[in-house]
């Protein structure tokens, strides 16, 4: 079984040895190469030239020919950029927004129509990507969740815990959900693109989950996570990452989608058990394993498998994406020990 199928087969349950597994990148300069490449574009041009997208999505996979998936080379807030309002990466980290919206007569400066057809480099770069990429590697495309990417919008960048958005829920709920409501339209339609692009699964990450109280969770990340896959379609390969809620894994089970991905508060046998419904898991070793020693991250990688104790449903990742200070010989232990399987 080659790693695009031992991929699908651990999506869909079905048995297929050891777990497949990919990583992400998200804050990861950990590469030299990487890093070579970006002295010489900066974060957006990499994001918006195909070529340059497809070079820095293969590079972990020349690397580390353990890996079974690709992950696309963007970044969330591509979506926000294709309605009309830029990001960019600062230099000293983290991202800003061009603007912030505060309210009802911003919505109507945002270029809702087609939205996601002006994400054009993003199909190049995946229908590249399935070239290059065969029928051997999976390829993985993903969205930010409506909520995480209306946190961007409102807050005018990354924060800590989006203050700015939570008190807009708090004074302009109306506001908020009709933004979500535009969102989670453009998400679906740009999601569904990428499922036509190559793409074998979607992730969706809900980032900033864990920022809302469990009634405001419901109202505005889930209520529009549901409304993301009921417009792709009907058992689409989604794997739905929410930070921070693992506790609430029975709700996000019932979305319908084949995979979580978990982060890594809480084991997977547990993440499981409150699912209360077959599905596959993804994770959940701790990123800042892969910053330690090789032996303390193996045994923590063992400790997982053995938790997860054979189930064919599992993608082996990261807890959330590889920090710029992750040692490459640490992640090449940690994937030596997912190909052992013990
Ligand atoms: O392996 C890969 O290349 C994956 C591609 C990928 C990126 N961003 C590239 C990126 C993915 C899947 C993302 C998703 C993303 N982007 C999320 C959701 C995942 C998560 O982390 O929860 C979010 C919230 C964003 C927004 C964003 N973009 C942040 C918070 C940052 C990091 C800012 C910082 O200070 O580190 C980015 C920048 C970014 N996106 C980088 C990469 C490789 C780092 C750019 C660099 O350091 O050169």
């Amino acid at each position: 079984m080659n790693s695009r199928e031992r991929f699908l087969a651990a999506l869909q349950r079905q048995p297929h040895g050891r777990s497949p597994m990919w990583i992400m990148r998200q804050a990861g300069r950990y590469l030299p190469e990487y890093r070579a490449l970006k002295a010489k574009s900066d974060f957006v041009t990499m994001v918006r030239t195909p070529d340059l997208a497809v070079e820095v999505t293969l590079q972990p996979l020349r690397r580390f020919a353990q890996l079974d998936a690709a992950i696309l080379f963007s970044d969330i807030l591509v979506i926000p950029e294709a309605l009309g309002v830029g990001y960019r990466f600062r230099e000293e980290g983290g991202i800003a927004m061009e603007r912030a919206l505060s309210g009802e007569s911003d919505l109507k400066t945002l270029q809702v129509a087609d939205a996601a057809a002006r994400l054009d480099y993003v199909y190049a770069a995946l229908k590249l990507l399935r070239r290059e990429l065969g029928n051997q590697k999976a390829l993985l495309g993903f969205a930010g969740s409506p909520w995480t990417l209306a946190c961007y919008l409102i807050e005018g960048g990354g924060s800590g815990d989006f203050p700015k958005t939570r008190h807009l829920l708090k004074t302009n709920p109306s506001f908020l959900h009709q933004l979500l409501e535009v969102l989670s339209l453009t998400v679906a339609d740009y999601l569904s693109k990428q499922l036509q692009s190559g793409a074998d699964a979607i992730q969706i990450f809900d980032s900033w989950a864990s920022v809302l109280s469990g009634s405001e969770y419901e109202s505005f990340s889930l209520k529009y996570i549901r409304q993301v896959v009921r417009r792709l379609p009907a058992n689409a390969p989604i794997i739905l990452y929410a930070k921070g809620k693992s506790a609430d894994a029975s709700s996000l089970a019932a979305t319908g989608v084949p995979c979580l991905g978990v982060d890594w508060t809480m084991p997977l046998s547990q993440v499981r058990a409150l699912a209360g419904r077959p599905l596959c898991l993804q994770g959940n070793l701790d990123p800042e394993f892969i910053v330690g020693s090789p032996e303390a991250a193996v045994q923590a990688t063992k400790a997982i498998l053995a938790d997860n104790a054979g189930d064919p449903g599992h993608i082996f990742n990261l807890g959330h994406g590889i920090t710029p200070q992750a040692k490459i010989e640490t992640l090449q232990a940690v994937l030596e020990t997912v190909v052992g399987g013990k």
